[in-house]
């Protein structure tokens, strides 16, 4: 949840502001009426309010002629959304399988006494909402915990009243510190390593593919550093485009068979030395052309 989505009030529980007909009309102008377009003006009316008001809903509804049963299908379809104001800080820890067997429910416990609730409850005082998931495709880090946006690897019960103290300070850990992590990947189909030294992005060496459109083929390199958006491209491909992605190695195509969480492209889909995928969205110009771990949907 967003700072702004909440009064100045730091204190007491966070009290959500009111749905402004006018901002959500003016958000809704901003983008396209399609699928792609709906997941769009939903995350942004999210940010702006911290979850998904009914009555924000209704305006989307009215306004771009969906029923109001194909939003809802929509907000609760994705696990990003909420439909219920969470706390000012969002605890996300990973129960899948990998990060169950290196002791996530140990740190989940420890959250929980920590924070005084239960998984899925937010704290009375309105500052931690904690929530657990299944996977978030960074196995070979577990455990992992998604604090406020930032990933956390491979967490203990040591670490979790630092992180808790940090998010309640607002404090932003840099990209490459304690909390952030670069990430390996390789091509899903013959294992070659996608990690290229020759160009540096972020400081660190990047991830090289090669990318196709209609027209032209060439490379491009992405950050490795997980949620950074740095890219180099020897193609000037405009903005929307959907482009391929292809190993440099084994010529086979990076595809992916979801979408992207937040346009509605098909994705690519990178392996992670150690486990777990990573996945890139194919449109350019789309926030999610980065490396990222939970940007789809099956
Ligand atoms: S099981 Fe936790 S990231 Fe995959």
């Amino acid at each position: 949840m967003t700072q702004a989505a909440m009064t100045a009030n730091q204190e007491g529980p966070p009290v959500p502001k009111e749905v402004n007909r006018q901002e959500i009309l003016r958000i809704l102008a901003g983008h396209h009426h399609d699928r792609g377009g709906l997941i769009a003006m939903l995350e942004e009316i999210q940010d702006s309010y911290g979850y998904l008001p009914e009555e924000a809903l209704r305006i989307v509804s009215e306004k771009t002629g969906r029923s109001l049963v194909d939003v809802y299908g929509i907000a609760t379809f994705y696990r990003a959304f909420s439909l219920v104001p969470r706390g000012r800080h969002l605890v996300c820890a990973c129960l899948g399988t990998a990060c169950h067997v290196r002791g996530a429910p140990r740190v989940v416990e420890e959250l929980e006494r920590q924070l005084g609730i239960q998984a899925g409850q937010t704290t009375p005082d309105g500052q931690f909402t904690l929530e657990t998931v299944n996977c978030l495709g960074a196995c070979a880090l577990g455990p992992v915990v998604v604090i406020d946006g930032r990933y956390f690897s491979k967490v203990g019960r040591s670490r979790i009243r630092q992180l808790l103290d940090d998010a309640s300070a607002g404090v932003e850990k840099a990209d490459t510190g304690d909390g952030a992590f670069p990430i390996e990947v390789s091509c899903p189909r013959c294992n070659h390593s996608l990690m290229n030294a020759g160009t540096l992005i972020d400081g660190l060496p990047s991830a090289r593919m090669t990318i196709a459109t209609e027209n032209a083929i060439g490379s491009c390199h992405l950050s490795s550093l997980y949620g950074g958006s740095g890219v180099s491209c020897e193609l000037e491909i405009p903005e929307g485009t959907v482009c391929q992605l292809f190993c440099p190695r084994c010529q086979g195509e990076l595809a992916g068979d979801w979408t992207c969480g937040h346009c509605g492209a098909p994705v690519a889909k990178l392996a992670v030395h150690g486990g777990g995928m990573v996945y890139v969205c194919r449109r350019r110009g789309c926030h999610s052309q980065r490396l990222d771990l939970e940007c789809v949907n099956g």
